[in-house]
């Protein structure tokens, strides 16, 4: 009796380590999932999903250089634009991809490989999404900026609408309140915003749009000896709209902080990248940025994380795309088997 009274005790301690431990484990999981994301999402159904990413973000960045700047970019174009749900991927007559701060972005084969990698590997199972969320952050890495652990769980969206991408991407002509309410609109804030513009650290300008910082007059925030170079590679008459020019002339293929080095000689190529410099709300800020590329990878990790989660679908909302370009298609039901003659 006693033994067994014993037993009974025991197995009620069992039961409360139990507890105690699926407690601890559920308590774990909720502070490593982020906005319904969750780090280390596929661990079950694609272990090696990152990993995949990863090795074709590097082929692709080995390739060609600029696939880096163009896949960061994608990225925030995307989670601009109906969250970060790989809308910008779609193809379509009237898709993001045809808005005009849309034109020049890069880096949609280097998606196409990971994906097709993915799909035999898992199929179905890792989104658009996701994909372009971890390959912006080994793009980072890649060029050596600090890495981060990307929560997962994103769904990606069927809808993607040009006139949408015109409305939502700020444009370089803004001015200080104009950029931050576009930022703030996305719950993103101000330090964010400064923080995440020193991607402009890595990649290139077109012509076509440092043109208006050149012609008919000379923007008097812009430094000589810069003003000369894009002159001359684009002549207000006769050149060449598509020549480009590095965003950070000193360092181009690093992700440090000399973008904002940059912005204290006026050395900002980008006219709403010089204004936060002229900006009295916003000098402080920059002016932080540039004391160390430790402390700018680091704050520059926690924007992106930020970002990265802006109005994600998840659960049951969205699809996983098997194709990154096209919307999956809508399998017909099958029709009522016929009745026996
Ligand atoms: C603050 C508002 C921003 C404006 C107005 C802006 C605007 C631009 C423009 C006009 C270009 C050059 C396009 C061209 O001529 O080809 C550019 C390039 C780029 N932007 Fe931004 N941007 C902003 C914020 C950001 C953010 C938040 C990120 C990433 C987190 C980012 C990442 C990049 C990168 C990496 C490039 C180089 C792309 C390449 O080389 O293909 N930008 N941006």
């Amino acid at each position: 009796m006693a033994g067994a009274r014993g037993g009974g005790h025991g197995f009620v301690i069992m039961m409360q380590y139990w507890a105690l431990g699926f407690v601890i484990a559920q308590l774990l999981q909720m502070a490593e999932s982020q906005g319904g994301l969750q780090v280390g999402f596929y661990d079950q159904s694609c272990p090696l999903a990152e990993q995949i990413v990863r090795t074709v973000v590097e082929r692709g960045v080995l390739q060609d250089h600029g696939n880096a700047p163009g896949l960061i970019r994608l990225h925030f174009h995307d989670c601009f634009v109906q969250g970060c749900d790989g809308s910008v991927l779609l193809d379509g007559a009237k898709s993001e991809k045809t808005a005009s701060p849309n034109f020049s972005l890069r880096g949609f084969e280097v998606v196409d490989s990971a994906k097709a990698e993915l799909e035999k590997q898992c199929p179905g199972v890792v989104s658009c999404a996701d994909l372009l969320a971890f390959a912006a952050r080994d793009s980072i890495e890649l060029t050596g900026g600090k890495r981060w652990e990307v929560p997962a769980g994103r769904r990606d969206g069927n809808v993607s609408d040009n006139a949408e991408a015109e409305a939502m991407l700020p444009s370089p002509s803004l001015d200080v309140h104009q950029l931050t309410d576009s930022f703030t609109r996305k719950g993103l804030s101000q330090n964010d915003m400064i923080t995440l513009s020193g991607a402009h650290t890595i990649g290139r300008i077109h012509c076509s749009t440092v043109v208006a910082r050149l012609y008919p007059t000379t923007d008097p925030n812009l430094d000589a000896d810069l003003a000369v170079q894009l002159k001359t590679l684009c002549p207000e008459v006769g050149g060449n709209s598509s020549s480009t020019f590095n965003l950070d002339p000193t360092t181009p293929e690093l992700f440090d902080n000399m973008y904002y080095s940059n912005l204290f000689g006026g050395k900002g190529v980008l006219q709403s990248d010089q204004i936060l410099f002229e900006s009295w709300s916003t000098k402080l800020p920059t002016m932080f940025n540039v004391l160390s590329t430790t402390s700018f990878t680091s704050s520059f990790a926690d924007s992106m994380l930020t970002m990265s989660q802006i109005e994600v679908k998840t659960g049951a909302d969205g699809e996983i795309r098997r194709h990154c370009r096209v919307v999956n298609p809508v399998i017909a039901a099958s029709s009522p088997a016929s009745p026996p003659v």
